[in-house]
């Protein structure tokens, strides 16, 4: 799987993963600025905040319960549609290709 970031100041960072493996893991792996990543993936920390880009939304997993609730929490405004948990978006055959855009705070 592919994962394409885009930072607030336009550089760019494109990402190979195992499937397996959340946005926001990839990203803290591969030292992706602005994922912080700090609850370590429990959906209880909001600081893995991306907002998807419009055109691979449709393939995003549904938002569950605990993402609902941090996503209220986000550093950085809430998108109605982008906005998503790096954390709870995991590639793989589901999931093989994603790009986002990384807010300006995380914290
Ligand atoms: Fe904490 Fe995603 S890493 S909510």
């Amino acid at each position: 799987p592919e994962i394409v970031f885009h930072q607030p100041g336009g550089r760019v960072a494109t990402v190979e993963t195992e499937a397996g493996v959340s946005v926001m893991r990839a990203a803290v792996q591969n030292a992706v600025e602005g994922i912080v990543g700090e609850c370590g993936g429990q959906a209880m920390c909001a600081t893995c905040h991306v907002l998807v880009h419009e055109s691979v939304l449709d393939g995003l997993p549904p938002i569950g319960d605990d993402e609902e609730e941090m996503l209220d929490c986000t550093a950085a405004p809430r998108d109605p549609r982008r906005s998503r948990l790096g954390c709870q978006l995991i590639m793989g055959t589901d999931l093989p290709k994603v790009a986002v855009d990384v807010p300006e705070t995380q914290l």
